[in-house]
């Protein structure tokens, strides 16, 4: 809408182009921020190859009534994310909804509406979802409904398989020279051009009060950090408890619970909690040496945009230490296409012929890298062969990352029972890789590890625990914090208590049903009727894994018979016995509840459990009703459609 433009900021998008020269605009729908970056590795090919003037923008910068008014001497690109049960990201929801309407109005009066509109489509989904990649495959309809052209194939990305970054090479090849040919682009030898500049900042040292050292935002830079605390705006809860849920010494789950109360934040039973981690100083100061920038950590630096479109990723003045650890993503995969570009400022010669091959070789580049779960530090280290990489502009290592990105949590507490106080339940991502010799360990689980032992003052970290600034920037979160922010979610009991539900919640799977029982709890406490609660749950055995044994005693205790919970211990047998083969043993009184209306909940793992269970369902009702089980599968999919079926999981 044209009047919540912020000043001298046009929301048309035909005059920003024409404003602003360029003649190739890249819209990302993200919410992780991996279409984000997607988007600009298009913007940079796309004029580093083909001469493209290009820019990146976020779809909720602009309006979309003026796509009409592009001319077609111009491409627009879009890379959109699906997201949880076939939804639009959050900044891609009006954009989705405009398109997607019975009727679209544009500016003009064109017939049809889009005819000099040139696209390019690219999608990233999850295969293990049932809607797959369904935002780009309707945005696509909507945009061919309207007369828009389409150069080359709308691509899929599937991040289910793992394939996501390859699935994204092999699309944009052909589309690049389906557009070379439809624009008439010569292609040229790629050059690196910065799109940021580093200017180093003499007058000013890291102690200078205007010196971002880490805060989000000017706010907490000023100690005076306000709400609304989002995705733009953490909160820093105070952590008012944190205990081990495992009785091995080998894996951790977390129980941690975060006070809100000096927050206005609010949620619901079900909600998601996000997490802002901090990079592991192990993992900073490998990346500051390779670059050869440890000397220069805290010199203070302003990054600038070269480009009237790029934005810098975070305040600055800053430092490299800070941006490094707080908000650049330096763990995570590498790309395939990033390593490449980089071969150009290889220490030397034969570190360039390794880098080269590796980017351009899937297979090889898999084994070596992905296999051993190698971030871009390890692999500078490793094929730099100990060199230093001090000819990396630092402003690719600004284009070429991510930001560092907060993490989900199923919330595992009530609301009802304690609005003020949020609880997060993770098992920390640690993994043995026959290829290397230190652990893989995850980012913001090992994060949420290192505050759980510093709460409790273990001087002697579990074996592999990782030195994180737990502090802070500038030592602010004095004593226990951690930045957070609420992300509303679907995934509720129903609202009358009396309706029977059935969760089925292997694992962390458990989360948000801990905070299911535990509001029927309080409800039958309160004297409000509640209906049946079964809860499937499993791990690999009783004595290792079996999380909150006891409060589920406490909710027997109160809840009597409305309460039961089924166990699958998957390691205590001769052979596998896992949540889905428990439901089937209990298909008679599961296919009763569901005829009485129950509901029925699914959270976990995405990739195999929650699959199997829709597939196991199907078949108990096929043989309960004595239907076929493709009449079963169409029950299933009006349950979810109903929100009678609802799901909560991850990969
Ligand atoms: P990361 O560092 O982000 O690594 C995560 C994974 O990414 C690794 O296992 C690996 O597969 C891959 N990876 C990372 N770096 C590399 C590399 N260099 N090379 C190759 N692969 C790599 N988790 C819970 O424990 N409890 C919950 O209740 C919960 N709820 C969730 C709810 C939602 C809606 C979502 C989306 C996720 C939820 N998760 C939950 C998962 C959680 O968000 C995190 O993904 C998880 O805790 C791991 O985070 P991390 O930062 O420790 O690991
Ligand atoms: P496993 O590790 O012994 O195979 C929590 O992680 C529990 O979920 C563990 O008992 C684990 O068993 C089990 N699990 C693993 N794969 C599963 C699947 N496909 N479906 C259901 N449970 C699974």
């Amino acid at each position: 809408n044209a009047n919540g433009s912020k000043a001298g900021k046009t929301r048309n998008i035909a005059e920003k182009l024409e404003e602003s020269g360029k003649n190739c605009i890249i819209f990302y729908g993200s919410q992780t921020g991996t279409a984000e970056d997607y988007a600009s590795r298009l913007a940079k090919e796309g004029k580093s190859r083909f001469g493209l003037d290009t820019m990146v923008a976020d779809l909720e910068d602009y309006d979309y009534e003026n796509l009409d008014a592009i001319p077609n001497d111009k491409v627009v690109m879009f890379v959109l994310a699906t997201y949880g049960e076939g939804e639009p990201t959050d900044n891609a929801v009006d954009f989705y909804e405009f398109l997607t309407a019975e009727e679209v109005s544009f500016s003009g009066d064109n017939d049809p509406p889009l005819d000099n509109l040139n696209y390019v489509a690219f999608g990233l989904g999850n295969n293990t979802y049932e809607h797959y990649n369904v935002i780009v495959k309707r945005i696509d309809a909507a945009l061919q409904k309207a007369g828009a052209h389409r150069i080359g194939e709308a691509g899929e990305g599937d991040d289910g398989a793992g394939t996501m970054e390859e699935d994204f090479l092999a699309w944009k090849d052909p589309m690049w020279t389906a557009l070379q040919q439809k624009m008439g682009l010569e292609e040229r030898e790629a050059v690196y051009e910065p799109v940021f500049g580093i200017v180093q900042r003499e007058g000013l040292t890291k102690d200078d009060p205007e010196v971002y050292l880490g805060e989000p935002n000017k706010m907490h830079l000023d100690g005076t950090p306000k709400g609304p605390f989002n995705a733009h705006n953490p909160y820093i809860a105070p952590i008012s408890k944190s205990y081990e849920l495992f009785s091995v010494k080998d894996r951790n789950c977390l129980h941690l619970e975060v006070d809100i109360s000096g927050s206005n934040l609010t949620y619901q039973t079900g909600d998601h909690i996000a997490v802002w981690p901090t990079n592991p100083g192990e993992e900073v100061n490998r990346f500051l040496n390779v670059l050869d920038l440890a000397d220069k950590r805290d010199d203070v630096i302003s990054v600038k945009a070269l480009e009237p479109t790029a934005k810098v990723p975070f305040p600055t003045p800053t430092t490299y230490d800070a941006i490094v650890r707080y908000h650049m993503e330096i763990c995570a995969p590498v790309s395939r296409q990033f390593i490449a570009t980089l071969s150009a400022f290889a220490p030397d010669e034969e570190v360039r012929a390794e880098m080269t091959k590796l980017g351009g070789d899937k297979d090889y580049f898999h084994k070596k890298i992905n296999l051993n779960h190698l971030n871009i530090g390890r692999v500078l280290e490793i094929f730099g062969k100990g060199q230093k990489w001090s000819n990396i502009p630092f402003s690719a290592m600004i284009e070429g990352l991510n930001k560092l990105q907060p993490r989900y949590y199923s919330i595992s507490s009530s609301s009802l029972e304690q609005p003020k106080s949020i609880s997060i339940t993770a098992v920390v991502e640690s993994q043995m890789l026959p290829g290397r010799e230190d652990p893989f360990q995850g980012v913001a689980t090992n994060y949420l590890l290192a505050l759980k032992q510093k709460q409790n003052g273990d001087p002697n970290p579990t074996p592999f625990g990782l030195s994180y600034d737990i502090m802070g920037p500038r030592n602010k979160f004095d004593g226990i914090h951690l930045p957070v922010h609420v992300r509303h979610s679907n995934f509720k009991l129903p609202s009358d208590p009396s309706k029977p539900v059935i969760m089925i919640g292997p694992g962390t799977g458990v989360a948000p049903f801990r905070g299911f029982v535990r509001e029927r709890k309080k409800q039958a406490e309160n004297g409000v009727p509640v209906g049946k609660t079964i809860l499937f749950f499993g791990c690999r055995r009783s004595t290792e894994d079996f999380m909150y044994k006891e409060e589920w005693e406490e909710a027997k205790a109160a809840l009597g018979d409305k309460f039961e919970m089924v166990l699958a211990f998957s390691r205590e047998g001769s052979k596998k016995v896992y949540v889905q083969h428990r439901l089937k043993e209990r298909a008679v009184e599961i296919n009763e509840l569901l005829e009485k209306k129950a509901y029925f909940y699914v959270c976990g793992d995405a990739a195999n459990m929650a699959r199997e269970v829709n597939t196991v369902l199907g078949q108990i009702l096929s043989e309960q009703r004595g239907i076929t089980e493709a009449k079963a599968e169409e029950i299933v999919k009006n349950m979810r459609a109903t929100n009678q079926y609802q799901e909560d999981v991850w990969s």
